[in-house]
C-alpha cells in the first residue's frame, strides 16, 4: 500500500468532567483511496472530524497530512485538505459561481477559471452555475460546497455525512464522482451512519462507537468466500428447545451467540467451515433444526457482530 496521506494517531478529545468523547482513535487514509468513517449517532464521528481539520483543538494525539505533522506546520497541512464539516454557507442572492469565485478569493493560491470549470464538470452543476444559490435544491447545494472544497487542489477531502438529505440519485452521482476524484489520486474521508452507503460508495472503512474505533474494513474483502471465513448463520430450532440449544453453543469457545431472534433463532458468529459440524452437533443432542441460514456477510452483519444490538435497532430506524 502506498504511503498515507492521512495519518491519525491516539486521538483523542475530553470535554467537561474528564469525559473522553474521542479516545485512542488511529487511522490513515492511502493516496486515491474513499475511507468511511462509519458509527451510529454520537459514535464520535463529527468530533474527530473537527478535530482533524483544526476546528477544534485536540486533547492529545496527532494529525499528520502527506508526512506533515500539523502541529508542526498547520499552515501546509491546512493547504491539503479540502472539507465539508458544517453545511456550507453560501450567499443566496449570488449564483454558484459569483460563491466560488468569491471562495477562491480566500485561496492562498490563485485559482483559474479553468480550475472552476472543471469542478463544475466534475460536480455536475454546469447547467445551474450561474442560476442564484437560492433557487438550488439541498443536493445542488451539497455539490457547490463539494465544489467549493475542491477549489484550492487538496490532496484530501473530508466530508462528514454528506449523503444527508439527498435522494438516491443524489448519493449515486456523488459516488460518481468520488470515485472519478479517487482515480485522480485525491483521497476522501467521508463519515455515515448508514452501512449500506458506505458499502458501495467506500474502499475501505473505519468502524467508531462510543468514541472508539472498534474495527476496520476493506470492502472487497467482505464478499470473499474463505474456508476461513468467520461469517453469521442463523439456526432456527423448536421455540421449546431454544435454551438447550443456546447452552449447548455457549459450552463451545469457537462458537460466538450473538443474539436470539423471534425466541426460536440462535444467530451465530462461527467459521464457514464449521456450520455442518454445529448442525450435527445440534441433531445429536436431540434439537430440532428447521433452518439455517446463512447470513450474507454485509458490513452490517459485521458492524453487528462488533456492536451491540441496540445500536444496529437505532441504524436500521434511520435507514427505512
Ligand atoms: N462539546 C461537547 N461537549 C460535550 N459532549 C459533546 C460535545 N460535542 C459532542 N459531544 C458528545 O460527544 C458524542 C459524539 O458526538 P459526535 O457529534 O462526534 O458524534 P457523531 O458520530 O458525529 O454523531 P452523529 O451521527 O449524530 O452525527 C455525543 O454523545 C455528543 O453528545
Ligand atoms: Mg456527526
Amino acid at each position: 500500500m502506498s504511503e498515507a496521506v492521512l495519518d491519525i494517531q491516539s486521538l483523542r478529545k475530553t470535554v467537561h468532567k474528564g469525559k473522553n468523547i474521542v479516545e485512542d482513535v488511529s487511522f490513515k487514509m492511502h493516496k486515491g483511496e474513499i475511507l468511511g468513517l462509519l458509527g451510529p449517532n454520537g459514535a464520535g464521528k463529527t468530533t474527530t472530524i473537527r478535530m482533524i481539520v483544526g476546528l477544534i483543538k485536540r486533547s492529545s494525539g496527532s494529525v499528520s497530512i502527506n508526512g506533515t505533522d500539523m502541529d508542526e506546520d498547520s499552515q501546509t497541512c491546512k493547504r491539503q485538505i479540502g472539507a465539508i464539516v458544517e453545511n456550507p454557507a453560501f450567499y443566496d442572492y449570488m449564483s454558484g459561481w459569483k460563491n466560488l469565485q468569491q471562495h477562491a478569493r480566500m485561496a492562498i493560491d490563485p485559482v483559474s477559471d479553468e480550475r472552476m470549470q472543471d469542478i463544475i464538470k466534475l460536480v455536475q452543476l454546469e447547467d445551474a452555475i450561474h442560476d442564484k444559490v437560492k433557487k438550488y435544491s439541498l443536493g445542488m447545494k451539497q455539490r457547490l460546497g463539494v465544489a467549493q472544497a475542491l477549489l484550492h487542489q487538496p490532496s484530501i477531502l473530508i466530508l462528514d455525512e454528506p449523503t444527508n438529505g439527498l435522494d438516491p440519485k443524489g448519493i449515486r452521482e456523488l459516488r460518481d464522482y468520488l470515485r472519478e476524484l479517487a482515480d485522480q489520486g485525491i483521497s476522501t474521508l467521508v463519515s455515515s451512519h448508514l452501512l449500506s452507503e458506505m458499502q458501495l460508495m467506500c474502499d475501505r472503512v473505519v468502524i467508531m462507537e462510543k468514541g472508539r474505533l472498534i474495527d476496520e474494513t476493506v470492502i472487497g474483502e467482505l464478499d470473499q468466500s474463505d474456508e476461513q471465513k468467520v461469517c453469521i448463520v442463523a439456526f432456527q430450532c423448536r421455540v421449546d428447545q431454544i435454551q438447550e440449544a443456546k447452552a449447548l453453543i455457549e459450552a463451545d469457545s469457537e462458537i460466538e451467540l450473538l443474539h436470539i431472534e423471534k425466541e426460536q433463532t440462535l444467530v451465530l458468529k462461527l467459521h464457514e467451515a464449521t456450520i455442518p459440524d454445529v448442525n450435527k452437533k445440534f441433531v445429536e443432542a436431540g434439537i430440532d433444526i428447521y433452518a439455517i441460514e446463512r447470513k450474507k456477510t454485509t458490513l452490517e452483519e459485521k458492524f453487528l457482530s462488533l456492536t451491540n444490538t441496540r445500536n444496529m435497532t437505532d441504524i436500521k430506524e434511520v435507514q427505512s
